[in-house]
Order: structure tokens, then sequence, then C-alpha cells
């Protein structure tokens, strides 16, 4: 008679995980801020400042484009006290391009919290993490899993997509947390938190992708639900989302003899809090209300400069551009920013575009510190 072993019995080596890991073992990527499966099994740990600093980057942003950010935030920060003890101001121009501002602000108070409250240590569980500022469910979990190897499941949007696909669940993933969280789980190896973790990131990243996922190279193709009804790329299931609404501006780049750019600060709080701007009229989605040439800060030889559009996440933003060269600088709230300091300043993209729909080249003449 067949003997089937019950399934406590079954050892690890034969589950999900198991051949998760293995792979992870043969195809992690070499990221800048990981410490990979060879050089954990040989003891070395991560830095949790440095996983933290990533991980906060990774948010909303691709690892391509966090790289260079990730380097030169450590090269002038190098601990979580340097950056504790940083000008907000510094820390806001060094993030400037990054996207989603409120998380550099969240940054700064969050390590002056562990620097001046924590002795300069990380919490080392998720539930302690939790409490600190800026830190959601999401980074919580995964410095507590990839630095201190906690057994956390760690959900982001591509463990997600995994987790959907293996297990067909057919609700959008909005309204299929708990599942999500509950097969995320389910698959915890008995140990190597951290490189598992990392390991079902890099297969959505890499594997199973959103579209066209290859599956033939997966290591779970063999219990994967998706992919046993034939269509993987169904899922996850998707929202029917809102259009995003459209707002409509203009936007005014004032040039004074020298070349310099007039910028303002933008109010702390709301979108792009602290941010460099050009004056812009409101941006609204009225129909009334000035958004366009009537909205100029001051009376000016403006000539168009073609239009902008960005994509934030709540709504559409479409820019006019008008531009001006003056002989003599009006007089004016904020101040002019000369062609070599331009590309330093805080900027955020959707300022940059407009800048640079008005004097092409002008952002980029110099890496920002
Ligand atoms: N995306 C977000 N965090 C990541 C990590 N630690 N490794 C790979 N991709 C990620």
């Amino acid at each position: 008679m067949p003997s089937r072993l019950p399934s406590p019995a079954r050892s690890h080596a034969h589950t999900a995980a198991a051949r998760l890991l293995d792979w992870y073992d043969r195809h992690a990527r070499a990221l800048p801020w990981r410490v990979g499966p060879a050089d954990r099994r040989a003891g070395i740990r991560p830095d949790p400042y440095h996983v933290w600093l990533s991980e906060v980057m990774l948010q909303q942003t691709q690892v391509a484009t966090v790289g260079e950010y990730y380097r030169r935030f450590l090269a002038r920060w190098p601990t979580v006290a340097d950056l504790a003890a940083a000008p907000a101001d510094e820390v806001l121009k060094a993030w400037a391009g990054l996207g989603y501002y409120s998380r550099a602000r969240n940054l700064k108070k969050c390590a002056e919290a562990v620097a001046l409250a924590h002795g300069g240590r990380f919490p080392q569980t998720a539930a302690g993490l939790r409490q600190l500022p800026g830190i959601g469910d999401y980074t919580a979990a995964a410095v507590a899993a990839i630095a201190f190897d906690e057994a956390v499941a760690v959900i982001d949007g591509n463990v997600e997509r995994v987790v959907a696909r293996l297990n067909a669940i057919d609700t959008p993933p909005a309204r299929a947390r708990l599942a999500i969280r509950a097969g995320a789980t389910a698959m915890l190896p008995p140990a190597r938190f951290g490189d598992f973790a990392q390991a079902l990131m890099d297969l959505g990243a890499t594997v199973c992708t959103p579209r066209r996922p290859s599956c033939r190279q997966c290591p779970l193709n063999a219990e994967c639900a998706a992919r046993a009804g034939g269509t993987p790329e169904a899922y996850p299931v998707r929202q029917e989302r809102d259009a995003r609404p459209l707002r409509r501006g203009a936007a005014f780049v004032a040039i004074d003899a020298g070349g310099a750019v007039l910028l303002r600060r933008r109010p702390t709080h709301g979108l792009l809090g602290g941010m460099a701007a050009v004056p812009t009229s409101d941006w609204t989605a009225r129909a009334d209300g000035a958004t366009g040439i009537e909205a100029a800060p001051f009376a000016a030889p403006w000539l168009p400069a073609g239009g902008v559009r960005h994509v934030f996440t709540h709504f559409a933003l479409e820019l006019e551009v008008w531009r001006a060269r003056l002989d003599r600088r009006p007089a004016a709230e904020g101040w002019w920013s000369a062609p070599d300091a331009l590309a330093g300043e805080a900027l955020p993209s959707v300022m940059r575009k407009v800048i640079e729909a008005a004097i092409p080249g002008a952002t980029k003449r110099a890496t920002p510190a």
C-alpha cells in the first residue's frame, strides 16, 4: 500500500519555500543594499540602517532609480545619527527626483527617533519598528525580516502578485488582503526569513512579472493554481478603477538677464510640500478660475513654451508653460536660481519638466550634491 506522510512530517526540502530559496541562491539580484545569500551564509548581517533606507526609497520608486540616490545618501550620511543631525532642507534636496516627498520628511523624523529615543539602534521586531514615525506595515515587516530575520511575511506589490497567482485568488488585492497575507504566511520557511522575503520580491520582479510571466523558469510553477488554470496573467484580478481626474494650470518660468530662474518654496504641508517650484496658478479641476496666462505672477513678455503632463497618485496634471526673459528682476516673492545652481535645487520632477520645457537642458548641468 502506498504510504503518504502526513503533512507535518513532510521535510522542508520539498516545500515551495525550499524551492524558492534554492532558486534565490542561484538567481538573487545583486543590489547595492543587499547582503546576498552567500554572504549571509558566511555570517554577514545587513546593516538595519541600510535596509530601512533602501526600503523607504523603494516604495513607489523603481530599483534602477533608487541605486544612485541610495549611494549618495550613504556617502553623505553614513549612519542613522548622521541623517538625524542633517538639516531637513538638505535631506529634502538630496531626495529631489524620487517623488512622494512626505517620505523624505518622515525619513528624517524616523532617523531622529532612532538616534534620540533608541540610542541609534533600530528596534528589532516588526511591532517595535511599527512604532517609529513614517514606518508602516510594509517597511516594519521588510526591515524586521531582512535585517533581523524575523518570521514575518513581507508583502509588496510583487509579492501580492505571486501569491495571488499561486492561489488563484479571484478578488482584487485591495479586497483580498487577508487571503494574500494568509497565503504568504503559510509559505514561510523554518529559517532564512530575510532571504525568503527578498526571494519572493525577486521572483515577482524578474519571473512572475505582470505581463508575460516566465512560468517555465519559475521554481513554483508546479503548485501555481493560476498557471494550472492556463491564465496566469489574469491574476491579480484588476480593480475597476475610476480614471484619474485631470487638473489644469499654468507655470511661469521667469528668466533674468543672467539666466537665473525665479523659484518659490511650496507650503510645507500638502503636495510637494517644502519643495522648490516656479510660480504657478492653482491646479484645479474646475473650468472657471485662473489657470492660464491670466494667473501670471507679474506683467512680463510671457511667451508660450509648450505644456507638461505629470501623473500624481490621485490626479493627472496638465500645465501650460509660459516663459519670459526679463531685463530687470521684478520685485517678486522667492529667489533667483542661477544657471549653475538650478540642478542642485530641491526641484520635484514636475518642476524639472516645466523648466526643461522653457529652457532645454537647464536642470541637467550639474549633478545634485
Ligand atoms: N523591492 C523593495 N524592496 C526590495 C528588496 N529588498 N529587494 C528587492 N526588491 C525590492
